[in-house]
């Protein structure tokens, strides 16, 4: 049996930094699991490593169910099957939502779901007003966020990384995101959250928690883990990582 996402032993470096120091991350179909860990501790990182970014030296191995992601380029990892939702999601000034998407639909066309998808996606998200604009220009933080989970829902993937999908957005935003999110949930999806509150916990289940602290995984566990997080902090982590 594959996973949706096995990563082991990952590692990247930039220069003589070294930001992935020896992750390992199993995410299986059905599930949806949330990384946190404190600022620069590398989780932005790992996100882009695996999407294919190619700025680090990177060691180690990842799987979006069971294919090898090594030497693939970024194209070939969408296609394998993995959605990034970025942290700062960048703005592309002449390249409109439908542009895109219907550039998706046809650079697919062994995949007939995407006029529905787009239609479903566009009336849940009430994306219409945004559809025909400059991809993420002028929009406001939480409708960059929004748009992002549009495309999670046009492309289908096998894995789903959305890198701080809550964060800037308003409480009924979080909820909205949350409920997307667990609209999506399905026997052929895995998704990763990377979080810095466990705000957005509490209106979606998660089946675990990671703690990533200096490049690596430290701690894995259930929900209760974001709860404890939210009063400990990351000190006793970061010193055992530093030690
Ligand atoms: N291109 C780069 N050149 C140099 N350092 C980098 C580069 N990209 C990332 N880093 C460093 O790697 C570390 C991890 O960054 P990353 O963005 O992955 O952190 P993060 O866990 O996502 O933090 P945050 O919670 O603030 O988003 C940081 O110290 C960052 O400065
Ligand atoms: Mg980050």
């Amino acid at each position: 049996m594959s996973y949706a996402l096995e990563v082991r032993n990952l590692r990247a470096r930039i220069g003589d930094l070294e930001i992935l120091t020896g992750v390992d991350l199993t995410v299986p179909f059905g599930e949806v699991h949330a990384v946190m860990g404190p600022n620069g501790s590398g989780k932005s990182t790992l996100s882009h490593v695996l999407m294919g970014k190619s700025d680090y030296n990177v060691e180690g191995d990842a799987f979006i169910d069971g294919v090898d992601l090594s030497g693939m380029t970024v194209d070939q990892r969408a296609r394998a099957g993995l959605f990034e939702a970025f942290q700062y999601p960048i703005e592309v000034p002449g390249v409109s939502l439908d542009l895109l998407t219907t550039a998706m639909a046809e650079s697919n066309p062994e995949d007939p779901g995407f006029g529905g998808r787009i239609a479903a996606t566009s009336e849940r998200l009430s994306m219409e007003p945004f559809r025909s604009r400059a991809l993420n220009v002028g929009l406001s933080g939480g409708e960059k966020k929004r748009s992002e989970m549009y495309l999670l829902g046009v492309a289908n993937p096998k894995v789903a990384i959305l890198d701080e999908i809550d964060s800037g957005l308003d409480i009924d935003a979080v909820r909205e995101v949350a409920a997307m999110v667990e609209a999506l949930r399905s026997e052929d999806l895995g998704v990763v959250i990377i979080t810095h509150y466990s705000r957005i916990l509490r209106y979606m289940s998660v089946d675990k928690v990671h703690v990533m602290v200096a490049g690596k995984i430290v701690r894995s566990g259930g929900p209760e883990i974001a709860e404890e997080l939210e009063g400990s902090g990351y000190t006793e982590y970061q010193v055992a990582a530093a030690g």
